[in-house]
């Protein structure tokens, strides 16, 4: 099968919010008329996002993000960021329940050569959206729920390949990406090695999708492939196009949708987010 992944869409933004290339600052429904171009054009079934949604997840936001990925036409599989926690995870699910093709996250989806699995890196504590991979923040039982709960999702059907999406990456940035004197992981210690245990314990787990860095990265982890990718809204836009067969085995390409038109170019100074070669392709 073939699918298309992007994440950390930051629809409602503007250049104000935190970015590390320059944002489109046009109406987003262009960027995602040339983003249906090329899911057309490469027969793609299936669009997964990793979360990042929207800027501030209002309401408005959250309805313009679902109208947006509606003109795609084919189904969305995602998990929400922490953008989308902005203003209170309730607003999600009346939305999305009303939206045919949106799988949002904390469930199955059973394709037709693998099983896609988004987990949720939030959960609301005291009233208000945490996030988990903040280094100052005391893991709360409820990820050893989400873990217990993944672990037995990935227990059945083991023959299958399996796909887990989630928006904290677990893998550091190398300083070869960066060029910084050393690794860069944005994620809490306690949430990289408990998720990728129970990864680990899973050989079917052929593919772990992840955003929130807005940086193009490969990791492998012995038959896995563990990627984040680009903001879609930050110049260059890019998306990944993915073939995966019924025995896991993986391709990747990554599609730039910058046209040369567009009044907005790649910030030199921090081009390293495009990855290298091998962060674009495998
Ligand atoms: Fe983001």
């Amino acid at each position: 099968m073939r699918f298309a992944f992007i994440t950390d869409t930051h629809i409602g933004g503007d250049n104000s919010g935190w970015h590390r290339q320059p944002r489109w600052a046009g109406d987003p429904s262009i960027l995602f008329d040339r983003l249906k171009r090329i899911l057309d054009d490469h027969l793609i079934e299936v669009l997964v996002h990793a979360g990042d949604i929207t800027e501030h997840g209002t309401r408005d936001e959250i309805e313009l993000s679902l109208d947006l990925l509606d003109r795609l036409k084919i189904p969305v599989i995602s998990c929400l960021g922490n953008h989308d926690m902005m203003a209170g995870a309730n607003l999600w699910p009346a939305a999305v329940e009303r939206r045919r093709d949106f799988f949002p996250a904390d469930t199955i989806v059973r394709w037709t050569d693998c099983d896609f699995v988004a987990v949720n890196n939030h959960w609301i504590r005291d009233g208000k959206p945490q996030m988990f991979w903040s280094p100052s923040f005391n893991p709360d039982p409820s990820i050893e729920w989400q873990l217990e709960w993944l672990d037995e999702k990935l227990s059945t059907t083991p023959e299958r390949p399996a796909v887990v999406v989630v928006h904290a990456p677990i893998d550091a940035l190398p300083p070869d990406l960066t060029g910084k004197s050393e690794s860069v992981r944005e994620s809490s210690d306690a949430y990289c090695e408990s998720l990728q245990l129970v990864l680990d314990n899973h050989p079917r787990v052929r593919l772990l999708l992840s955003g929130h860095c807005h940086v193009n990265h490969i990791a492998r982890h012995s038959n896995r492939i563990q990627l984040t990718s680009t903001a879609f809204n930050e110049v260059p836009f890019m998306v990944r196009l993915i073939d995966m067969n019924a025995n896991g085995n993986v391709s990747i390409q990554t599609i730039s949708l910058r046209e040369d038109s567009d009044p907005i170019d790649i910030d030199q100074a921090a081009a390293w987010v495009t990855g290298r070669a091998s962060d674009r392709s495998a």
